[in-house]
């Protein structure tokens, strides 16, 4: 086992993870691969990611030479509190050297929709606005030298608050740190999934911000984007799966 935990007074809750996780209480807040739970603990509630026990060569690969998901979740959002929701620790389990279970702890941000929602619902109110702020939000992650590999539509939370809109980014265990080039940066927007009106309000914003050309920076953002869906649908239609878009 081993762990690390941003402050003394959520040790235990860390340590007895698997018990406290399991309670009947506990809300589900999410399942796919991984679940997520709120889980109360002192009188406060936290989110707690148990990550699905990956297939036997990462068992190997995570507990023996890479990080794994819990810890670079951690490890990333501690390079980056503002943009996250507050880290409290992560822990993982092993078998020998296998890595079996993994939990990361946060904090929870008590937004009041995600970026899908704009982007799907034809009619959403002040949805020009969320776009500038989106842009703005992504300009600054981007300025920090920070690559969100995940930025999906579900990994954006946005709270509205009196005029203006917090946004938080999570499921951050994909993640590069480095400078980055006008090329990387509007490539970042072609998992957005957004229609090519949507994303050109983004990119505009985007551009008069990075003081880049927006004729050219909408372009590039298209054709990134339109070829994340096309490589997205081709995997689909080898599933027999339907494809929009
Ligand atoms: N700190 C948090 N505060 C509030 N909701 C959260 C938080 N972390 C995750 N969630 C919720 O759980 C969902 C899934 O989390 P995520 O880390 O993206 O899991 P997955 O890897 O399965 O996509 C999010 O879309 C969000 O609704
Ligand atoms: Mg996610």
């Amino acid at each position: 086992m081993n762990y690390e935990v941003h402050n003394e007074r959520q040790k235990d809750l860390l340590i007895h993870i698997k018990t406290y996780f399991d309670l009947d209480r506990n809300e589900t807040i999410f399942q796919k691969r991984n679940i997520l739970k709120r889980v109360p603990f002192e009188g406060r509630e936290y989110i707690v990611k148990s990550f699905k026990t990956p297939h036997l060569i990462n068992q190997i690969a995570y507990g023996l030479f890479r990080d794994g998901k819990a810890k670079k979740s951690y490890y990333n959002s501690m390079k980056i509190v503002d943009f996250v929701p507050a880290p409290i620790g992560y822990i993982e389990f092993k078998k020998g050297f296998l890595l079996k279970e993994s939990y990361f702890i946060s904090e929870p941000f008590e937004y009041d929709f995600t970026i899908r929602e704009p982007l799907t619902t034809p009619d959403f109110p002040n949805k020009t606005a969320i776009y500038h702020a989106l842009a703005r939000f992504s300009h600054q992650l981007h300025q920090r030298g920070v690559l969100h590999l995940d930025y999906s539509p579900g990994n954006i939370l946005i709270k509205a608050h009196q005029g203006w809109y917090e946004f938080k980014i999570i499921d951050v265990n994909r993640m590069a740190f480095k400078t980055l080039s006008t090329q990387e940066r509007l490539e970042n927007f072609a998992q957005l999934w957004a229609n090519d009106e949507d994303l050109s309000i983004i990119i505009q914003a985007y551009a008069k911000l990075a003081k880049i050309d927006p004729q050219e920076a909408l372009s590039i953002a298209l054709k990134a984007s339109q070829n994340h869906k096309d490589r997205k649908n081709l995997k689909k239609r080898l599933k027999g799966k339907k494809v929009v878009d």
